[in-house]
C-alpha cells in the first residue's frame, strides 16, 4: 500500500495503473474510518483491481469551530486501509488542495437547496467542488458513497452526470451499530450519555417507516409524529426532519418512494439519519 500526499503524484501513479488496464475504485473520505467506511472499502475491493481511499478533512465543508474539533487519526486509517488490501491512501495537505489564490466552486443550483440544503448551501457547493477535484486527481472508473447522507449523495450524482465524469458512483448500504444508531465518526465525539441518547434517531424513524408502510396516514402527520418522537429524548433538539420523494427529494412529489430524513442536535452533537421506504 502507497501513502501519497501530492495530487500529481497520485495522478502519475494511477495513470500507470490505468494504462496497465486496471480498474479502479475510489473511496473519498474525511479520514478517521470507522465501519461505515470499512464497508464502503470492502465493496470497492470486490469490484475493481485497484481501490484507492482518500482521507482529507476538506476545511470549506466545516465552520471553523466544527473544522478544528473534527477527529483525525492518519496512523489508525492506513492500519485500516492496509488491513482492507487497499492500494493507495491519498492524504493531501489543505496547502496541496486549496494552494495561494484558490477561487473556484462546483455548485449543483437547484438540488442543493432541497431538504436542509437551503440553510447550508456553502456545505454543499463545497462537497460537490472537493468530490469534483478528487476525481479529477485520482480519475476512477467507480466511487463510493453512503446512503447516510442522501442529500449528498443525489448532489454527487448529479454533479458527475452534468460535468461528465465518466465515474459510475455506487451507493452503499447505511451500517449501523447494535442499537441502531447510524455509524459516523461523529459518534466519537458524543459522551457516554449522548450516545445511549441517540438511539431515539433510528427508534423514530423506524417508527414512521413502519406508519408509512401501514398506509393511510398524510404526510403532515407523519412529520408531526416524527417529531413528538424525538423531542421524548430530553437532550435531543430537532433540528430538520422531512419525509420527501426519494428521488426528488421534494415534499410535493410525496406518494412512491419515500425518504425519511432527521438532523438532530445530542448535546451541541449534529447527527443525521435516514431510511428510504
Ligand atoms: O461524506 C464525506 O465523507 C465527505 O463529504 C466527502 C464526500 C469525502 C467529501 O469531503
Amino acid at each position: 500500500m502507497k501513502i501519497i500526499t501530492k495530487p500529481v503524484g497520485m495522478r502519475t501513479a494511477l495513470l500507470k495503473e490505468r494504462m496497465a488496464g486496471h480498474t479502479i475504485g475510489f473511496v473519498p473520505t474525511l479520514g478517521y474510518l470507522h465501519e461505515g467506511h470499512e464497508s464502503l472499502i470492502a465493496k470497492a475491493r470486490k469490484e475493481n483491481d485497484i481501490v484507492v481511499v482518500s482521507a482529507f478533512v476538506n476545511p470549506k465543508q466545516f465552520r471553523t469551530k466544527a473544522y478544528q474539533v473534527y477527529p483525525r487519526d492518519l496512523a489508525r486509517d492506513k492500519a485500516i486501509c492496509e488491513r482492507l488490501k487497499v492500494n493507495y491512501v491519498f492524504a493531501p495537505e489543505n496547502k496541496d488542495m486549496h494552494p495561494d489564490g484558490y477561487d473556484t466552486e462546483v455548485s449543483v443550483k437547484e438540488l442543493t437547496g432541497r431538504l436542509e440544503g437551503s440553510k447550508i448551501r456553502w456545505h454543499y457547493k463545497a462537497v460537490a467542488t472537493v468530490v469534483a477535484k478528487l476525481f479529477n486527481i485520482v480519475g476512477p472508473d467507480r466511487a463510493y458513497f453512503g446512503k447516510k447522507d442522501p442529500h449528498q449523495l443525489a448532489i454527487i450524482k448529479r454533479m458527475t452526470a452534468d460535468l461528465n465524469f465518466p465515474v459510475k458512483i455506487v451507493p452503499v448500504t447505511t451500517k449501523r451499530a447494535k442499537d441502531g444508531v447510524a455509524l459516523s465518526s461523529r459518534n466519537a465525539l458524543l459522551t457516554k450519555e449522548e450516545r445511549k441518547a441517540a438511539v431515539v434517531i433510528p427508534n423514530a424513524i423506524k417508527e414512521i417507516a413502519r406508519l408509512i408502510k401501514k398506509g393511510g396516514v398524510t404526510r403532515t402527520r407523519l412529520v408531526r409524529n416524527l417529531e413528538s418522537l424525538l423531542v421524548k429524548e430530553p437532550i435531543a433538539k430537532v433540528d430538520f426532519i422531512a419525509v420527501v420523494d426519494a428521488d426528488t427529494l421534494r415534499e410535493e412529489d410525496f406518494k412512491g418512494k419515500t425518504l425519511i430524513y432527521v438532523a438532530v442536535y445530542i448535546g451541541d452533537k449534529r447527527l443525521t439519519d435516514n431510511v428510504v421506504v
